[in-house]
């Protein structure tokens, strides 16, 4: 039976003290996953380790329910412990060429952009701004020509909440051969996509936002069809098939899959968390969440807007995810965002602009009141002249 949202609730222990919405910075862990890591810990600790294969079994068991969140095979996941683990594979992976280009988002998360600044210094970097690129995936794929080795962007941007036609950017760079790496990490656990049609590259996410699994935790998906374009990158002595331990020098075969980028001693401890809390999306359903997440959302931007305040997030569903950026023109955006904090609700202040995330177990009254208190006359109390942020 499908997990409603009143007993997911039950799972989060945030919710008894906060009103949290920052789900786009750092997600709360549910109690059966703080259970499942005390119980991983505790077993380690009395008994001296959790055997390799009972791990590795586990291991699986995450690996299916990642690959059902993206409606993937389990073969093309790979766990990680960040979203930046994707994006260094791809550059470490590819043939770069002497006139070689790579397109990236202006303004996108450092994650995509400083690996390729500080490993690829060398390499043209063309720039498209997410501003250009909501409104329409030509704007992006205008830039792309011959040279062009790889395109990385983020499938929702981390700070507007803008979401792009990743299907659109895909596709286009498929027919061309042209690399894609897409940072899922704001659409991951709030929009339920089926990526076995969009043909990414590499699609890849840290679990510890949206998700709610320890830091530490994430994955990448890699296709077949990509693998094969890969040169060896980031392998290592668990890149290879290994039955047991007692023979250790024989050489074993490379696995053949994307499993092959786990390289060596995995943190089981991240994986069991983040398999004991992708399990809850799964038993609450992905449309289930999106649509309860969504219906949050209206209700949080219509508040807000009564209130004064602009929204940055574009209205239309295939524009936006979960979270919703806001600010009070002419007030100081700290100032509220303290006063919220002082009151225990939780977002985040970016740029000077409220970025605001409520999950599937947040209430409709805690929506209410967290609009209220940041409507209230004290929020604002400090002039926009002496605002500090
Ligand atoms: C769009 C985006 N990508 C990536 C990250 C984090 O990257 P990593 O998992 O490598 O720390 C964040 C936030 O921290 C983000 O908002």
């Amino acid at each position: 039976m499908a997990l409603s949202f009143e007993e997911f609730r039950e799972l989060m222990p945030v919710a008894e003290r906060f009103v949290y919405f920052n789900h786009a910075g750092t997600g709360p862990l549910p109690t059966s996953t703080v259970k499942v890591l005390a119980e991983f810990c505790k077993r380690q600790s009395e008994t001296g380790e959790v055997p390799y294969a009972e791990a590795e079994e586990k291991v699986e068991e995450a690996r299916k329910r990642v690959a059902d969140l993206l409606h993937l095979p389990a073969s093309h996941i790979a766990f990680t412990k960040n979203t930046s683990a994707g994006v260094q594979t791809a550059i470490g992976s590819l043939e770069w060429q002497p006139g070689d280009n790579v397109v990236l988002m202006k303004d996108d998360f450092p994650t995509v952009t400083y690996p390729f600044l500080l490993m690829l210094p060398d390499v043209e970097k063309r720039w498209v701004k997410s501003e250009d690129l909501v409104k329409d995936p030509q704007a992006l794929l205008r830039l792309v020509d011959e040279r062009t080795r790889c395109v990385a962007v983020s499938w929702v941007h981390f700070l507007t909440g803008r979401r792009f036609d990743v299907a659109a950017i895909c596709r286009f760079c498929r027919e061309r051969g042209v690399f894609t790496v897409i940072d899922a990490i704001q659409g991951v656990g709030v929009l339920d996509l089926d990526w076995s049609e969009i043909g990414a590259d590499i699609v890849c996410s840290h679990a510890a936002k949206w998700l709610l699994s320890p830091q530490g935790s994430g994955f990448m998906a890699v296709r077949p069809e990509s693998l094969e374009r890969m040169k060896p990158y980031g392998l290592g002595w668990l890149s290879a098939e290994w039955k047991e331990f007692n023979d250790i020098f024989s050489m074993k075969p490379l696995k053949p899959d994307a499993s092959r980028f786990e390289e060596s001693t995995k943190s089981y401890l991240s994986i069991y968390g983040l398999n004991a809390s992708v399990r809850l999306f799964l038993d609450a359903g992905m449309g289930a969440i999106e649509a309860r997440v969504r219906k949050l959302g209206v209700r949080l931007r219509a508040g807000l807007a009564a209130h004064g305040f602009e929204v940055l997030t574009p209205p239309e569903n295939e524009r936006s995810a979960g979270m919703v950026t806001a600010h009070k023109p002419g007030t100081c955006t700290g100032s509220i965002h303290a006063w919220l904090r002082a009151g225990n609700m939780v977002c985040a202040l970016r740029e000077n602009l409220l970025r605001i995330a409520p999950h599937y177990y947040n209430t409709e009254d805690e929506v209410d009141r967290f609009v209220e208190r940041a409507a209230a006359p004290e929020a604002a109390g400090v002039k926009p002249s002496e605002c500090k942020t």
